[in-house]
């Protein structure tokens, strides 16, 4: 998986996306609201990029604009090689959008809701119908064709809503919060199939509130909030950028002080910490302090009982670069 990551994520690939001093403010009743404050981002070819952020960080309005759903108040971009502004029904015919609520209709036949679909992007009823079967099977979905959608569950419908995104083809997509809403089972699900779409060479741009999808999921993330870009990086990068690794060894505490004496010779501690029988040793990469830490501690006479190297969540990083936890943001 992680291999996957590096290759996809490289900054040489293509860029499917480039967008450049992207707003938006709303005009309400109570005074203007600026949803998104001017910004830039580049999505490679092939790549899974999450928008992570809490409630109304902006992500809904950034993914609106860039498939032409609204008009952003400043700022430009170009979306699969067509210019939002100048050339908008090229863009649209080139994206999938799966709106955060869905866009199924309780009373429709699942079939007949993705030939609709594919016969409003212009296909040819033949070519509609084979597409819509042809997704039917790739997410999962064989033999419910002739239901209603109503008739589903949370996790096939969402599917559904990713069949419409896709059944005109589009080598891009737009998922708004995928899986949320769904039970644990039903994500992993999902998260399955969003992967097996970017191995069979889709871009995805996805937006979601939770930590563990952005790192299950995404080759890069953008952190949102109050609608402008606070982190960027893969999962990895901004865990080991804003945090760095630790690496807790088990030890005696009469020898803790002298251990953390011969590992600061070592390594580039960023910062330690002794309780107990554990010393905390941050560094910037974990698995690389490993060897040199235990020959160091070695020569010294010092064995450890165990040693763990863990990496920082998002959630650290997410408090690192906004001040608050992302669940207390979630709430309001
Ligand atoms: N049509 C609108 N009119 C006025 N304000 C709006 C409109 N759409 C969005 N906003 C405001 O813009 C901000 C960003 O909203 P947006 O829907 O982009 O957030 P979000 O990150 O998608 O949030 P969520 O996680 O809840 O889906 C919020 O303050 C929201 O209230
Ligand atoms: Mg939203």
């Amino acid at each position: 998986m992680s291999v996957g990551r590096l290759s996809v994520a490289d900054m040489s690939t293509p860029a499917m996306i480039s967008v450049t001093g992207l707003a938006r403010t709303f005009t309400t009743k109570t005074g203007p609201v600026e949803a998104v404050r001017g910004i830039d981002f580049e999505v490679r070819e092939g790549e899974i990029l999450g928008l992570l952020g809490p409630n109304g960080a902006g992500k809904t309005t950034t993914l609106r604009m860039i498939s032409t759903l609204i008009e952003p108040t400043a700022g430009d971009a170009v979306v699969s090689g067509a210019d939002l502004l100048r050339d908008p029904r090229l863009v649209r015919s080139r994206i999938g959008y799966v709106a955060q609520g869905g866009a199924t209709h309780d009373e429709e036949l699942v079939i007949d809701e993705l030939v609709l679909q594919a016969r409003l992007f212009g296909l040819s009823k033949r070519s509609a119908v084979a597409n819509a079967e042809s997704l039917l099977h790739t997410l999962d979905l064989d033999g419910l064709g002739g239901r209603k959608c109503k008739q589903l569950s949370g996790g096939q419908r969402r599917r559904v809503d990713i069949a419409l995104g896709l059944v005109h083809q589009p080598n891009l997509i737009y998922l708004d919060e995928p899986t949320t809403g769904l039970d644990p089972q039903s994500r992993a699900n999902l998260w399955d199939h969003i992967r097996s779409l970017r191995e069979r060479g889709t871009t995805i741009v996805l937006t979601t509130h939770y930590l563990d999808e952005a790192d299950a999921l995404c080759d890069r993330i953008l952190v949102m909030d109050h609608g402008e870009i606070v982190a960027e990086g893969t999962p990895d990068e901004l865990k080991r950028r804003i945090s760095g690794d630790v690496i807790s060894l088990e030890i005696s505490p009469e020898l803790a002080a002298r251990a953390v004496e011969v590992a600061d010779g070592a390594l580039e501690l960023r910062s330690q910490l002794t309780e107990g029988h554990l010393v905390h040793l941050t560094v910037e990469k974990g698995d690389a302090a490993v060897v040199p830490l235990l020959h160091a501690l070695q020569s010294a006479g010092i064995v450890p009982g165990s040693l763990t190297v863990k990496r920082p969540s998002l959630d650290d990083v997410f408090l690192t670069v906004t001040g608050r936890s992302l669940r207390d943001g979630d709430q309001g």
